[in-house]
């Protein structure tokens, strides 16, 4: 239990989706390097009631997002482009961190997040960074200076079975992982005091 649970949040309704497979290949990356982890995928997601403040009462799969975000020491977030900004699907489910709002660690507060962007060209690509990012603020969350995105226009990145399909998605992609785990070691040590 020592050791620091980095949760993915992402993916589209489509199996196998870009986004998805992202975060497979950072949670992968994150578990060889000593972390727990937890992906919240398409599936998950689209299981996901629409977020209504209104109505208190909670779906299971509603309390196991908010439980897993609650006890997270870092989180990955993968959305497509659409339209220039980040999906509705992965929306609905960051609207429901609202539920964190009165907690010690209120939403992302203390939490490394890494962001992943899918589009199908740069100027979607970067708006829709830049937007999740500002998100992320908004939540109390630290962006991590790298933030991944990839134009599946271009090229695929990930090959049918879910591996990187070239170097730099795989570097990109570890990188970004190894930037959410330092933060969380990092805010795990306690501190050093003057005498
Ligand atoms: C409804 C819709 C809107 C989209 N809008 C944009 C967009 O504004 N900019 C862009 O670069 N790509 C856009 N795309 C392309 C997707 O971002 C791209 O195909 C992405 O790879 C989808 O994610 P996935 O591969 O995980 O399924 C759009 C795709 C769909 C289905």
């Amino acid at each position: 239990m020592n050791a620091p649970l980095i949760v993915g949040i992402g993916g589209t309704t489509r199996p196998g989706s870009s986004g998805e497979t992202a975060l497979r290949v950072a949670l992968a990356h994150a578990e060889r390097a000593g972390a727990r982890t937890r992906l919240f995928g398409g599936a998950d997601l689209a299981a996901l009631p629409h977020y209504a403040p209104e109505h208190p009462e909670r779906h299971a799969v509603q309390t196991e997002l908010v439980e897993a975000v609650r006890a997270a020491d870092g989180v990955l977030i993968a959305t497509p482009s659409y339209h220039g900004g980040m999906s509705g699907l992965v929306k609905n489910a960051l609207d429901l961190l609202e539920d964190l709002r009165g907690d010690a660690r209120p939403y992302l507060d203390g939490r490394a997040v890494g962001v992943i962007v899918l589009a199908g060209g740069w100027q979607g690509a970067g708006v829709t960074l830049s937007a999740l990012r500002d998100i992320v603020h908004a939540l109390r969350g630290w962006p991590t200076p790298l933030g991944v995105t990839l134009n599946t226009a271009a090229s695929r990145p990930f090959t049918p079975d879910g591996e990187c399909a070239d170097d730099t998605t795989r570097s990109q992609l570890h990188t970004l992982t190894d930037q959410v785990l330092a933060f969380a070691r990092m805010a795990r040590t306690p501190a050093v005091t003057g005498a």
